[in-house]
């Protein structure tokens, strides 16, 4: 496979938008939209559809609202034909399963030893939560659903499992691997497809914070550069997610969204990352922007 970047974040924002909006009453009114197809000013995938399965429990609150309910990888309800037939509507639809506490999950495969315990609420915990566990029998349920609904998905890995963290928000030590491998090998056992295997979230630069609205995984060039020029032989596709508009909370939400200049301001960054990835000796990129 060719190198890429997905831009994954920014279509989390997206559903988090079209999800509050619910909510409300939108205004409804005729418009005109004039579209200049001579002068392409990018390309993408035919497959550029992207939503997120987070693993945040019923219990995380933020902004005085605990919004997730029961929309977490461990706790949705995959019989509901509404869910299918959404992400049957977007096929193929990239899925990418993973979130901040993906970095808390372990995998209950036959050969792990702890017993398969939830997230559970707790303050002093890195993430607010304590590690949780998928269960072999909800990936089963789970790979069900995506194959049945022509899903291409992209499961993000646990890449601080044996690491530890210290207070300053660095992680040191080698990842422990073996959990991982263990699922791996368990899904091409049963002949699951997947897409793309993602080592941790939003990992990058400084390392990791323990608050959201800490700094953390933000764009850095440098890192980015030493990262591709370490992983040549095992690294084909780079994401970085972006929060250029702000907490689902902002009362400007709906200008920003609507505003292409605004957007455009992440611009930037993607070219900047693009130009790493292009000039990295051993990864050639695809990507146009
Ligand atoms: C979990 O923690 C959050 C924030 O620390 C708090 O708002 C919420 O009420 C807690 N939920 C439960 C069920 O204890
Ligand atoms: C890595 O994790 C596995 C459990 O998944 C454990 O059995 C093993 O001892 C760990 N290895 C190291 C080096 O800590
Ligand atoms: C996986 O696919 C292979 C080859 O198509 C087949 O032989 C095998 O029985 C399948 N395994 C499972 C668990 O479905
Ligand atoms: C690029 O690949 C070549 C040949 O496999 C290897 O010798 C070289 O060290 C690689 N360069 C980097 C920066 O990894």
């Amino acid at each position: 496979m060719g190198s890429q970047i997905w831009p994954l974040g920014l279509c989390f924002f997206m559903c988090v938008y079209s999800f509050i909006s619910v909510g409300s009453k939108a205004l409804v009114g005729d418009g005109t939209v004039f579209i200049d197809g001579k002068a392409a000013i990018g390309r993408i995938d035919d497959d550029f559809v992207c939503a997120t399965l987070d693993w945040w429990p019923p219990e995380k609150c933020d902004y005085g609202t605990c919004s997730w309910g029961h929309a977490s990888l461990l706790n949705l309800d995959l019989g509901n034909n509404i869910l299918l037939n959404a992400i049957k509507a977007f096929s193929p639809l990239k899925l990418r399963l993973g979130g901040t506490l993906q970095d808390k999950v372990i995998y209950d495969t036959p050969d792990d030893q702890q017993p398969c315990v939830a997230f559970a609420n707790k303050s002093s915990e890195m993430f607010g939560f304590t590690q949780g566990c998928l269960p072999m029998n909800r990936w089963d349920e789970l790979n069900t659903l995506f194959k049945k609904a022509g899903a291409k998905i992209i499961f993000g890995l646990n890449a601080l499992y044996g690491r530890s963290i210290q207070s300053d928000g660095s992680a040191v030590g080698a990842w422990n691997y073996t959990n991982a491998e263990s699922l791996i090998r368990y899904t091409v056992g049963k002949n699951y497809t997947i897409h793309g295997w993602e080592l941790g979230n939003e990992l990058s630069g400084n390392g990791v914070g323990t608050e959201l609205q800490q700094i953390r995984g933000f764009f850095d060039a440098n890192w980015f550069k030493e990262f591709l020029d370490k992983t040549s032989k095992s690294l084909d596709v780079v994401t970085h997610h972006i929060y250029n508009l702000g907490p689902g909370v902002d009362q400007h939400l709906v200008e920003k969204i609507l505003d292409p200049s605004y957007l455009d301001g992440e611009g930037n960054t993607f070219r900047s990352l693009h130009n790493i990835v292009r000039s990295s000796v051993n990864f050639s990129s695809c990507m146009g922007w």
